[in-house]
């Protein structure tokens, strides 16, 4: 039996890959919330670092992965202290107690680890985080690799997949804007056209780690830095223009060229995925074929359509 503990697995892709680890024979999941306990989860606050020594101690699982985090980049402009907590320190006891098991660890990262200037970015690019969301992520992947030579740290773009709530993502968190601008009285939404993003599927980054997690599982464990994107560059008006396809609405969108956050984002964070893919570890469904899967489990209600 291996035996993998998911952490954070109620979140965006902590769900996708408990799904995807679940169809594995021979495997155990063991998956952990916080304030989305549910009937298969374990209850866990990863800043409680005695908490977490006692739930890797009585679980023993042969590999780690750490999907929980802090990931909206003004929640940790105005809360720095919660970043580091969850980004930072979180990552750092969850490898120390899985490295006293001879756990693997696997950290999810981000390509805002960047500054967007100069993309494609290789594993081993120089990071130059522009917000406190990348700075404390970049800090936790130092975290990792100083706490343990047993992990990996895998960096992601802009994700979507299956929702429980159109927040969740940011490409999904476009649909009350596109189905109000397509409502008799809707006025056009402006769409931001100056960032350039890679959005990638949960279930196929659910895909990509099960494939490591077998390398692993075969004692050939995958260490450092390691990154997966889509490879359909989009900004997100061009998204928009591809939900409202997707959801039959008549929205009137217009570009806006320039940024217009109040958190400073990056412009361009390619991520390359060569490491990965040399090891032919990989799977990318297009973009019009994934957001038909998630809309459809998911269905616009017209809450704000006429
Ligand atoms: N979403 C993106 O576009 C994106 C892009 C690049 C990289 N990433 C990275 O990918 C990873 C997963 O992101 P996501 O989008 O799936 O995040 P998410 O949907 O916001 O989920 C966050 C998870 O963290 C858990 N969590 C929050 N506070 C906790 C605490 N104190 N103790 C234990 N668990 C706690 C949440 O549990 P409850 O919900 O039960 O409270 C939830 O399971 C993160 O490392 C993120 O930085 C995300």
């Amino acid at each position: 039996m291996f035996k993998v503990a998911v952490i954070g697995a109620s979140g965006l892709l902590g769900r996708a890959l408990v799904d995807e680890l679940a169809q594995q024979a021979g495997w155990q999941v063991v998956a952990t919330a916080f304030s989305r306990p549910g009937p298969n989860t374990v209850a866990l606050d990863i800043r409680d670092a005695r908490a977490v020594e006692q739930f890797v101690e009585r679980e023993a699982p042969d590999a780690l992965v750490i999907a929980a985090a802090e990931r909206r980049p003004d929640v940790c402009e105005h809360n720095p202290a919660l970043a580091r907590a969850l980004n930072v320190d979180a990552v750092r006891s969850l490898a120390t107690a899985a490295t006293l098991r001879g756990a693997w660890t696997l950290s999810i990262s981000t390509d805002y680890v960047f500054d967007g200037t100069h993309p494609p970015y290789q594993h081993d690019s120089a990071p130059a985080p522009l917000n406190a969301y990348g700075r404390s992520k970049l800090e936790g992947e130092r975290a990792l690799t100083e706490s343990t030579d047993l992990g990996c740290v895998l960096r992601l773009p802009l994700l979507y997949g299956p929702i429980v709530d159109w927040a969740e993502s940011a490409v999904t968190s476009l649909v009350p804007a596109i189905a109000a601008s397509a409502s008799r009285e809707g006025k056009a939404a402006a769409m931001d056209a100056w960032a350039i993003r890679y959005p990638t599927f949960t279930p196929d980054v659910a895909f990509v780690i099960r494939q490591m997690l077998e390398r692993h599982a075969h004692g050939d464990a995958i260490g450092g830095i390691v990154q997966w994107s889509g490879d359909e560059p989009m900004n997100k008006y061009e998204i928009a223009v591809r939900l409202a396809e997707a959801l039959q609405l008549d929205a009137q969108l217009t570009p806006q060229p320039t940024p217009t956050d109040a958190t400073p984002r990056p412009h361009n964070c390619h991520l390359a995925s060569d490491r990965l893919e040399a090891l032919g570890i990989g799977r990318r469904t297009s973009f019009d074929v994934a957001i038909r899967q998630v809309l459809a489990a998911f269905p616009w209600q017209g809450e704000t359509a006429a």
